[in-house]
């Protein structure tokens, strides 16, 4: 049996309580405040306590979403966790949420595609639930990024934060006009050298290797784990990652036979304001009509695109029937976008 319409029923953010400004960077790193905002509109992030996981920012932001559904977990038939930070290399990151959740049964299992994770999740979990797989499930974006970046290297470390969205999406058998649309997803290998964190196995993880690593986050109490570090050819990234965003809604529009001015909200991956500028420039919206968090939150990998869409629905401004682009880019590179009626 399949399935009519796919809906987002709840939203939840989690934000970890500790916030590195810029000037809390000026005194860890050779940078200043005014190079961060005016290259990156960063002007704090958020840092994950040193007792806190993954998966407890991504419970966290699940009980949320749950109660803004009207559900609890025993309503739930599965939950992914989309990460590049997961508390362990296994189990999951998802069993794990679902375990402190009290959640029994039902199928829990993680997505790994770096920033674009919950792009990637809601177009698998829609494919799933219009087959008539599941009925509601849950979908976390949750990120310690601060545990696996160079705190050393400015290039870098001013552009990650710690955080988790959720949401719950539900299926309903009637037909709707409203719900979510479809979705369109790339990846390209060839370019994974310029935006990658080594695996801590492998032999030449820089992470091992820089002592001064340790030394600069302990300054500040920042519990790197030294396990990975985050490696970025900036200037490389920043440049294919406006042309394939650029790429990815002209042809999500044009798959769903929609144009620039149907939609009513963009709601991008929150990596560079620049980026989020070209994109919205592409489409010919004013930034009045994005949702942005990357001033407060920094990139927060895959949990960037739910919080942000959290910060505009708290905000009020989501009306019903209001179409929504979502979209991500990230390292692989992996990028895509999904289409969105609101019917909350
Ligand atoms: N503070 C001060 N100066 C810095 C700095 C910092 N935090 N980081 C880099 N610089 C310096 C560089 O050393 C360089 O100096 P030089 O000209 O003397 O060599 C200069 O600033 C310019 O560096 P560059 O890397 O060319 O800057 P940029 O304008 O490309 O901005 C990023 C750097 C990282 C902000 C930008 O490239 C970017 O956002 N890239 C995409 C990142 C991204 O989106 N990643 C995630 C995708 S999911």
């Amino acid at each position: 049996m399949s399935t009519a319409s796919v809906h987002i029923t709840g939203i939840g953010g989690y934000l970890p309580q500790r916030i590195l400004k810029n000037s809390d960077l000026e005194k860890m790193i050779d940078t200043t405040d005014q190079w961060i905002s005016e290259r990156t509109g960063i002007h704090q992030r958020h840092i994950i306590a040193e007792d806190q996981m993954t998966s407890d920012m991504a419970a966290e932001a699940v009980k949320i979403a749950l109660a803004d559904a009207g559900l609890t977990i025993d309503d739930i038939d599965a939950l992914v966790v989309a990460t590049t930070t997961p508390d362990m290399i296994f189990p999951s990151t998802a069993t794990i949420v679902q375990a402190k959740l009290g959640g029994k049964d039902f199928p829990a299992w993680d997505i790994q595609a770096v920033c674009s994770g919950f792009v990637y999740g809601l177009a698998q979990l829609e494919g799933m639930m219009r087959g008539g797989m599941f009925k509601r499930v849950v979908l976390v974006g949750a990120e310690a990024m601060s545990r696996i970046v160079d705190w050393t290297d400015r290039g870098t470390c001013i552009l990650f934060g710690d955080g988790a969205g959720a949401v719950v999406l539900e299926a309903r058998d009637s037909a709707a006009e409203n719900g979510l649309i479809g979705s369109v997803l790339h990846a390209d290998g060839s370019y994974r050298d310029l935006l990658k964190a080594e695996h801590p196995h492998q032999p030449s993880s820089p992470a091992l290797h820089h002592p001064a690593l340790h030394h600069a986050a302990a300054d500040f109490s920042i519990d790197s784990a030294g396990t990975a570090a985050v490696e970025m050819k900036g200037n490389e990234v920043f440049r294919v990652a406006v042309s394939k965003l650029g790429g990815v809604v002209t042809e999500i529009l044009a798959k769903y036979e929609l144009t620039d001015n149907d939609i009513d909200w963009l709601v991008p991956h929150q990596a560079n304001i620049r980026i989020i500028q070209a994109t919205a420039k592409k489409l010919g919206m004013g930034l009045d009509r994005v949702a942005l968090t990357v001033s407060k939150h920094g990139n927060t990998s895959s949990a960037s695109v739910p919080l942000a869409l959290n910060d505009l629905y708290r905000s009020g401004r989501l009306e019903t029937g209001q179409l929504i682009l979502l979209e991500a880019f990230a390292g692989g590179f992996a990028w895509g976008a999904n289409l969105l009626r609101w019917s909350k």
